[in-house]
C-alpha cells in the first residue's frame, strides 16, 4: 500500500492532489505534512478530514527531526513535495523565507529521504527556466536561468533534488508545473484576485501592458501529470507539466470578466512588477509520452477557475475580510492612486 507524505497538502496545489489522490487510489494512506501558512488552510480539505486514510500533522518541512519522526512513524515510502512559499510578489516583499522554506526545507526532506530510503518527488515550476524567447519552449534539458527570489529559490530546490539524485542515487522525480489555476487559490494569485476583485465590482490591477504570457493550465491536469510521473515515470528524471500554449494575460482578464459578466472597466494598468518575466512555454511530450494528456485547455480553465470564485464566496471572503487586506494595500494601494480607466 502506497503511504504518501503530502508537505504543502493544505495549499492550493496540494490539497487538490490529495483529493484527486485519494479518489483514485483509495486504498492509500496520505500524512499531509503542513506549517499552515497563509496559504496553508484546513477548509481547502473540509470534507476529507473524517477519512480515515488521511491525517494532518502540523510542521515546518526546515524541521528535520519532526520530518524523520513522522515518516518513521507513519512507514512513508513517498514523499510528495508540495510545501514551498509561492507568491513572486510576496517574494519580492520578502524573499528571506522563500530560501528559508524552498530550498533549506527541501534540503531536509532530501536528507530524510536518504536516511529512510524514500522515494521523494518534488513539485518545480516553469519559472525555473526564467523568461523565454518568442517560439522557444523550454525543454527539460533547458538552463535554469531564475529571475525572481521565488523562481531562484524554487531552482536551487530543483537542483538539489538533481544533485541528490546524482550523488547518492536516491530515488527522485521533479515535475515543473505551469501556472494551475482551479479551485482553493489563495486571492493573492493572479486569477483568483481577478476573479473576487469583478464579483465585488472593484478595480482588476494589471502589471504594466497585460501583455505578459503564462500557460494558464487546470490545477486538475497537473494532478493528473503528477499522478503519471508516479506511476509511470523514469526515476531520475524531470518532467514539465502544462498545456505547451500561452496566452496575455489581457486575454486571461477578458475571460474572467466576460465569464462572470462584468464590465471591462474595471481593468487597471498599474505599476509593473519589478523583473516581471515576459514570457512562459513550456514544451509537454515528455509527459505526453507517458501516455498523459490534459483534459482542459487553458481558455477553459480560467472560465472554470472564475466560476468557481463566483459559486464559493464562503471560502474566500473570509480571507479577503482578514490579513489579506493588509497584503492587498501594501501591494495594491500605491499602484492603484490615480490610476485611469483602460
Ligand atoms: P500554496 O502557496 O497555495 O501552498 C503552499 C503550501 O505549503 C501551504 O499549505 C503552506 O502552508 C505550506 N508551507 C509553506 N511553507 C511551509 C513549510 N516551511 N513547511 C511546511 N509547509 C509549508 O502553493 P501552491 O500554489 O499550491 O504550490 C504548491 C507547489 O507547486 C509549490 O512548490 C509551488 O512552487 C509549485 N507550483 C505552483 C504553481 C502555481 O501556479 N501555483 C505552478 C507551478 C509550481
Ligand atoms: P501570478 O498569478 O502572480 O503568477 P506568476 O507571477 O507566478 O506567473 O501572476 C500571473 C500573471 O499576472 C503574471 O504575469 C503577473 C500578472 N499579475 C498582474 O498583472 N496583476 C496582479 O495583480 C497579479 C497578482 C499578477
Amino acid at each position: 500500500m502506497e503511504r504518501l507524505l503530502i508537505t504543502g497538502g493544505c495549499g492550493f496545489i496540494g490539497s487538490n492532489f490529495v483529493r484527486y489522490w485519494l479518489a483514485q487510489h483509495p486504498e492509500s494512506r496520505i500524512v499531509i505534512y503542513d506549517k499552515l501558512t497563509y496559504a496553508g488552510r484546513r477548509e481547502n480539505l473540509l470534507d476529507l478530514w473524517d477519512s480515515a486514510n488521511i491525517s494532518l500533522v502540523v510542521g515546518d518541512i526546515g524541521d528535520q527531526e519532526l520530518v524523520r519522526k513522522t515518516c518513521t512513524d507513519e512507514s512513508i515510502n513517498l514523499i510528495v513535495n508540495f510545501a514551498a512559499e509561492t507568491h513572486v510578489d510576496q517574494s519580492i516583499l520578502g524573499p528571506l523565507v522563500f530560501t528559508d522554506t524552498n530550498v533549506r526545507g527541501t534540503h531536509v526532506l532530501l536528507e530524510v529521504a536518504r536516511e529512510l530510503g524514500i522515494r521523494l518527488h518534488h513539485i518545480s515550476t516553469d519559472e525555473v527556466y526564467g523568461h523565454i524567447k518568442d517560439e522557444h519552449q523550454s525543454l527539460e534539458t533547458d538552463e535554469l536561468a531564475p529571475r525572481s527570489p521565488y523562481a531562484a529559490s524554487k531552482a536551487a530546490a530543483d537542483q538539489l533534488v538533481q544533485a541528490y539524485a546524482v550523488t547518492y542515487g536516491i530515488p527522485v522525480t521533479i515535475t515543473r508545473g505551469a501556472n494551475n489555476v482551479g479551485p482553493y487559490q489563495y486571492p493573492e494569485k493572479a486569477v483568483p484576485l481577478f476573479s473576487t476583485n469583478a464579483i465585488l465590482g472593484e478595480v482588476i490591477p494589471v502589471y504594466g501592458d497585460g501583455l505578459q504570457m503564462r500557460d494558464y493550465a487546470h490545477v486538475y491536469d497537473h494532478c493528473t501529470g503528477i499522478e503519471a510521473v508516479l506511476l509511470r515515470g523514469e526515476i531520475g528524471a524531470v518532467y514539465n507539466v502544462g498545456t505547451g500554449r500561452e496566452m496575455t494575460n489581457l486575454e486571461m482578464v477578458d475571460i474572467v470578466l466576460d465569464t462572470l459578466g462584468q464590465d471591462h472597466s474595471l481593468v487597471r494598468h498599474v505599476a509593473d512588477r519589478p523583473g516581471h518575466d515576459r514570457r512562459y512555454s513550456m514544451n509537454v511530450d515528455k509527459l505526453r509520452s507517458l501516455g498523459w494528456e490534459p483534459k482542459y485547455d487553458p481558455r477553459q480553465a480560467v472560465a472554470e477557475a472564475a466560476r468557481w470564485y463566483a459559486e464559493n464566496r464562503w471560502w474566500w471572503e473570509p480571507i479577503r475580510n482578514s490579513e489579506f487586506r493588509e497584503y492587498y494595500n501594501r501591494q495594491y494601494a500605491e499602484r492603484l492612486a490615480g490610476t485611469q480607466t483602460t
